[in-house]
């Protein structure tokens, strides 16, 4: 019987208080901090990630390619796959085949989006039944990828234990609580970032004098964020966003050597958005940088065009807008599928365009 190909689309996520950096010493990924973020919502057709998935016993190896290219060394990915292995005790192997909308490694979280659908693809595949919070876990092996896996809003809970039980996502409302809250994501470079996220995380950690007193910092606006959300604050929320992207990136800043995301277009954004805010009643959006140049503008719907009014002339390559989404889902195979599972080869790419034109 030929074996089957399952597909999984998701979106990256927004985190409005950071995740960086991690504890040492424990289960893979466990952070200092929680942190909060919107899963963007795939349904928008600019923003989303789908990835196939074949397990077969004729593989030898698992392969992973995204974006047309063959990824030789996806730590997170090849994590997932192990665990559920073990869980469904098989040692088949698979052929991954993703694709991205989306520019990748340029801090819009492909990675999250990727990993979250993996983890819905694979464990679908391999009939491994995962509860929200078990997916979310295991999502985690890919770091803030454990957000993606929820929809709407989410908080990251740091966790206390060593075996990271109970550090992942929870949902802390639904998409339809705030769906005038936007991303406009600000696209002013497509280069891939230069130090990894991985490695960023673990040099601010060893380097950075200030990043000890950061966990303390971003616990403490996790609870503001959390609550802004719940009450659907902007003003609360905007500022807190703000703070808290700047104080991860002044960590970044403080290690040795320095980590810089941010270019001379990101700080043009910063100061346009907070001219703004000043010109305004109440804060009109706010900035939030992950690790890359790009900027994620948070914003009400209604004063999107006040906002691309305020950024006009900066030299902005391309604008995305994505609202709260609904998190990762399967779709039909048979009519999306990135991978011929007679060759067990990835979709032409030429071929996977025009299926993903069809989501
Ligand atoms: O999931 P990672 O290891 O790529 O780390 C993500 C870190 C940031 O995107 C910078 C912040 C976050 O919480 O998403």
């Amino acid at each position: 019987m030929l074996d089957k190909v399952y597909t999984a689309v998701g979106s990256p996520n927004i985190a409005f208080v950071k995740y960086w950096g991690r504890r040492s010493g424990a289960a893979s990924n466990l952070p200092n901090n929680s942190s909060v973020s919107m899963t963007l919502d795939w349904r928008t057709k600019s923003l989303f990630t789908v990835t196939s998935i074949i397990f077969s016993k004729k593989l030898r190896n698992d392969a992973f390619y995204i974006d047309g290219k063959e990824d030789r060394n996806p730590k997170g990915a090849k994590a997932i796959l192990d665990s559920l292995r073990k869980r469904a005790k098989t040692r088949e192997r698979a052929l991954i085949v993703s694709y991205n909308s989306f520019p990748r490694a340029t801090g819009i979280a492909s990675s999250a989006s990727g990993a979250a659908t993996l983890a819905v693809a694979a464990s679908k595949a391999l009939d491994v039944k995962l509860n929200e919070r078990e997916l979310s876990i295991l999502a985690r092996e890919s770091g803030s990828a454990c957000r993606s896996t929820i929809g709407g809003f989410a908080l990251w809970k740091v966790g206390t234990r060593s075996d990271g039980m109970d550090s992942y996502a929870i949902q802390i409302a639904k998409p339809n609580h705030w769906p005038e809250l936007v991303d406009l994501i600000c696209i002013v470079s497509r280069a891939e970032k230069k130090v990894s996220s991985s490695e960023g995380h673990e040099r601010t950690v060893k380097t950075s004098t200030l990043y000890a007193s950061r966990p303390k910092i971003a616990e403490a606006n996790a609870k503001i964020a959390v609550e802004a959300i719940r009450r659907r604050d902007f003003h609360s929320l905007s500022e807190i966003i703000m703070k808290d992207s700047n104080s991860m990136h002044a960590a970044m800043l403080d290690s040795r050597p320095p980590i810089i995301y941010l270019n001379d277009k990101s700080r043009q954004i910063i100061e346009a958005i907070e001219e703004l805010n000043r010109r305004s009643d109440g804060n009109m959006a706010a900035y939030t940088f992950d690790a890359g140049p790009n900027a994620h503008i948070i914003v009400l719907r209604k004063n999107i065009s006040k906002v691309r009014r305020a950024l006009a002339g900066i030299g902005i390559l391309e604008m995305i807008e994505s609202g709260p989404g609904p998190g990762p889902v399967m779709l039909d195979s048979g009519a999306v599928s990135l991978i011929n599972p007679r060759s067990l080869e990835p979709t032409r790419d030429k071929d996977a365009k025009s299926l993903l034109d069809k989501i």
